[in-house]
């Protein structure tokens, strides 16, 4: 039973870790091997303790790590697949890798290193609930801690609630439950627009500037592309606002090849957020941390109106209309639409109509797959044999209802088979 294969499942446990980590995956490597070694084999242990390691941040217990080779074997009916599924219950799922996974999306510096936010407790709590994962950028829903956790209650202008839940060490399997995000942040329903009417989100992406960042930011977390993927100088510039000047440095060709290329497509998408700001006191709190998100029904913000002169005959907002231009021309291949919902047409008005838009997009899903499968297998889908993958994958998800868990139970059955 000690022979070679485990060995090299303990050298690669070793050097898979944490230093901080190194010790207790040697212990229970070693533990595992003296429980288990009349029942499984080291291959399935090997590939129990990388699944686990990976989709869970942290090695099994003895006890786990046993369960889940005897799953791999086949015992009771068992699988795979209830063997990544049992790697999911642990805490460090929800405490670490979900968490790890979100909070890059919810900031600019898309760093890690940010506080626990109504965005990234939302992403958790979805996934906790097995819900449909497109719902994150339209539902009037938010995920907060429970009530009688000693929690400071939600506050619209202040991240305390959440700042509180990671000083308590609490863990977000056991203590998240959803609320209507209307009744939380003062929206009306129907401008909730996910997470990207969620407090962290508006600090974020509204904050200032043109509403533009809401856009570019939601486009590159949700559907793995920036601007400069989607550049396409052939859709019509009607709604380029004025704030763009239509001959930089004097030269109109600058505008027509370059930016035509991103304002065409972007400025009538991100005209749904014309009614949205982020406002903070600017003099008593330079770092925003005490604003707000904002909503005026039927009153365009005046950073839509901003730089007019740049360019008069530009397009002035007057609503919130959207439209995606984009769902033609060689964007067409982020797969709009694909499963031909018809309640899910190519403009509408507001931020909630846009992000059902985005989010029943082929690139949506796919993007998902993709996240996950970095974080999973800890490389980027490289050769043509992941990318087949990547695209069943992207079918299993939507097959599941939009489960997130099914994207982990895919990848990591995949990449544990040394893939
Ligand atoms: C690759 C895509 C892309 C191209 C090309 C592009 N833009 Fe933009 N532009 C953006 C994005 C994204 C924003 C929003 C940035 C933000 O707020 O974070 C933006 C914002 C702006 C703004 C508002 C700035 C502010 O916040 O006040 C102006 C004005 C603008 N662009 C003009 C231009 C002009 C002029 C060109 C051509 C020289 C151009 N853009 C080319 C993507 C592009």
């Amino acid at each position: 039973m000690i022979s070679s294969p485990f060995t090299s499942f303990l050298a690669r446990c070793l050097g898979r870790q944490l230093d901080l980590l190194s010790r207790s995956c040697l212990s229970i490597a070693l533990a595992a091997a003296a429980i288990s070694s009349t029942t499984v084999v080291a291959g399935s242990l090997e590939r129990a303790l990388v699944i686990h390691n990976r989709v869970a941040g942290v090695p099994p217990t003895p006890e786990v790590l046993t369960l889940m080779a005897g799953y791999i074997d086949g015992a009771n009916g068992k699988t795979v697949d209830d063997a990544v599924r049992e790697a999911m219950k642990n805490d460090a799922f929800y405490n670490v890798t979900l968490k790890n996974m979100a909070t890059p999306w919810t900031n600019r510096d898309q760093t890690v290193f940010a506080p626990l936010n109504d965005y990234t407790a939302t992403v958790v709590g979805l996934v906790h609930d097995d819900k449909d994962f497109r719902t994150i950028l339209s539902t009037d829903q938010l995920y907060v801690g429970k009530t009688g956790l000693g929690l400071p209650n939600y506050a619209s202008n202040s991240n305390a609630h959440y700042e509180a839940i990671e000083a308590k060490g609490l863990n977000l399997k056991d203590v998240l439950e959803p609320k209507s995000q209307s009744s939380l942040n003062g929206l009306p329903a129907e401008a909730a627009a996910g997470v990207m009417t969620s407090r962290a989100a508006a600090k974020a992406f509204f904050i200032a500037g043109t509403n533009r960042a809401m856009f570019r930011f939601t486009l590159m977390n949700h559907m793995c592309r920036d601007l400069e993927q989607v550049h396409d100088i052939t859709r019509t510039p009607d709604f380029i606002r004025q704030d763009v000047s239509r001959s930089p440095g004097g030269d109109s060709r600058v505008y027509l090849n370059g930016c035509i290329g991103c304002h065409s497509g972007m400025d009538p998408m991100a005209k749904a957020f014309a009614y949205y700001d982020y406002k903070f006191d600017a003099a008593t709190d330079p770092d925003a941390l005490s604003g707000s998100i904002q909503y005026t029904a039927g009153t365009v913000h005046k950073k839509y109106l901003q730089n007019s002169a740049t360019f008069p005959y530009g397009y002035v907002t007057t609503n919130d209309n959207w439209q995606n231009y984009w769902r033609e021309g060689i964007n067409s291949n982020l797969g709009w639409n694909w499963k031909a919902d018809p309640s899910v047409p190519a403009s509408g008005a507001g931020a909630k109509s846009m992000g059902e838009e985005l989010s029943h997009s082929h690139a949506f899903a796919a993007c998902q797959v993709e996240k996950v499968f970095k974080h999973v297998c800890l490389r980027k889908p490289a050769d043509s044999t992941d990318h087949a993958r990547i695209e069943t994958f992207t079918n299993n998800f939507a097959n599941s209802g939009y489960n997130l868990k099914q994207i982990f139970v895919d990848t990591a059955t995949y990449c544990s088979e040394g893939n």
